[in-house]
């Protein structure tokens, strides 16, 4: 009796040692991302390993497999990542809509076959941003805040996995990306990684009222009698500059000039005290240059150049010129006493 339970116990030994393990009976990841399924296994001590295989959807017993290490005919993206002891994960690269279902493992050896029949699952998600703005409208103007949200289509999906590149170039690792007090540099392309695979890409374009505004001279500020003078108004500006206002200040004395990006004079020895600004407006708002003066080659002008650009998104032209005269009464005065 002994010897017949010792048979049993021994037969029931050997039964459970022929075994499939899969750690996770669901596993899910983005499109485009690589995921490994764990799988181990296990068998009669005595047996030797022959030949590993995956089955996909089914095929789990006769085949097609995708991955059978007696054929060198499986798709390059599902890579064996086990050995022929006891780990049998498989690794998917790419993961495509169609790898999703059930994948079992089977294996052969020397005396016989077994199949993980129960299988483990795979699901495949989308990565896709949600994009937040602290204001409703649609527009991203400087100053605004915005936060990004990169989602895996998994649920959750490991934090640390998550990474966002701006114009190519990784700029943080998490799930979130929080802008805030965005200016102009924030502008680009944002797109979220997530193990290999990337999301779609969202533009953030982000507006302002022009800035920086530079009158370019050529050929020069200080130039022969006669010389046709061109004068270039340039600026940063989201979207981009609509209009461009020319003006000519003598004295006191503020004139239109015109309304266009390039303007063309021709220099003469009596026009040596005016000064030359320009104007740069958008839809958010406008900013006027610092002045110019052109000289005649080898001769002093009388009119210092005004350093200081005076830029406000709600002034007025009208407050501009006022606060232009009050600068220049200021330097006239400045010589006054220096004199
Ligand atoms: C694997 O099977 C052997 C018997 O063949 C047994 O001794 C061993 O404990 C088993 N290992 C696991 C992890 O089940
Ligand atoms: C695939 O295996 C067959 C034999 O099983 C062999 O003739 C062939 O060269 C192999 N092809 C590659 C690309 O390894
Ligand atoms: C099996 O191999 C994979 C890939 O090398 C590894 O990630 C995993 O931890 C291994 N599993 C076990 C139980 O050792
Ligand atoms: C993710 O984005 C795709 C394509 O833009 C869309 O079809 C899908 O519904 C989105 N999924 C979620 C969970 O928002
Ligand atoms: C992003 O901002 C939200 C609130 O605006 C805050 O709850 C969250 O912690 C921030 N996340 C990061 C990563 O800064
Ligand atoms: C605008 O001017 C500021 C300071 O004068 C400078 O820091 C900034 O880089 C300039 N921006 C551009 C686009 O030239
Ligand atoms: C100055 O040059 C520009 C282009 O180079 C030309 O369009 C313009 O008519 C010229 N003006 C004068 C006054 O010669
Ligand atoms: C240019 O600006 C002036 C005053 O700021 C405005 O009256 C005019 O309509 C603008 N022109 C265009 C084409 O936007
Ligand atoms: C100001 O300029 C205008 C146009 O160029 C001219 O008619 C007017 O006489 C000038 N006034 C003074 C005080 O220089
Ligand atoms: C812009 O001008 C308005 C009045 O014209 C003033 O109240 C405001 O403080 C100015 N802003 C800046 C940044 O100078």
């Amino acid at each position: 009796a002994l010897s017949i339970l010792l048979f049993f116990f021994n037969l029931s030994a050997f039964g459970s040692s022929w075994v499939v393990k899969y750690p996770q009976k669901e596993t899910c990841a983005p499109r485009g991302s690589s995921v490994i399924l764990q799988c181990s296994y296990n068998y009669s001590d005595s047996d030797i390993v022959k030949s590993v295989k995956w089955g996909h959807k089914d095929n789990f017993f006769d085949g097609p497999f995708i991955y059978d290490s007696e054929s060198n005919k499986t798709s390059s993206r599902f890579t064996y990542s086990g050995d022929k002891k006891h780990n049998c994960s498989l690794t998917i690269d790419k993961v495509e809509l169609g790898d999703a279902g059930k994948y079992a493992f089977r294996f052969i050896t020397n005396s016989d076959k077994f199949t993980g029949k129960d299988g483990t699952m795979l699901k495949i998600g989308d990565l896709n941003i949600t994009f937040n703005k602290a204001k409703e409208n649609e527009v991203i103007k400087e100053g605004d805040s915005a936060s990004l949200t990169c989602t895996s289509g998994c649920d959750g999906g490991k934090p640390s996995q998550f990474m966002w590149l701006k114009d190519g170039e990784v700029i943080k690792k998490g799930p979130v990306l929080n802008l805030t007090d965005v200016s102009f540099k924030h502008s680009g392309d944002y797109c979220c990684t997530y193990n290999g695979a990337t999301s779609g890409v969202i533009t953030i374009n982000v507006e302002c009222e022009p800035k920086n505004i530079t009158v370019k001279v050529f050929p020069s500020e200080d130039v022969d009698p006669g010389t046709n003078v061109t004068l270039i108004c340039s600026s940063h500006a989201n979207p981009l500059v609509m209009n461009y206002t020319w003006f000519k200040k003598h004295g006191t004395n503020v004139t239109v000039l015109g309304e266009r990006h390039r303007y063309y004079f021709k220099k003469s020895s009596q026009m040596d005290d005016d000064q030359f600004f320009c104007r740069a407006t958008n839809k958010h708002g406008s900013c006027i240059s610092s002045a110019v003066t052109i000289k005649i080659k080898g001769k002093q002008s009388h009119w210092f150049e005004l350093k200081s650009a005076v830029c406000n998104y709600s002034d007025t032209f009208k407050t501009v010129a006022l606060r232009l005269i009050n600068i220049f009464t200021q330097f006239i005065f400045d010589i006054f006493i220096h004199i």
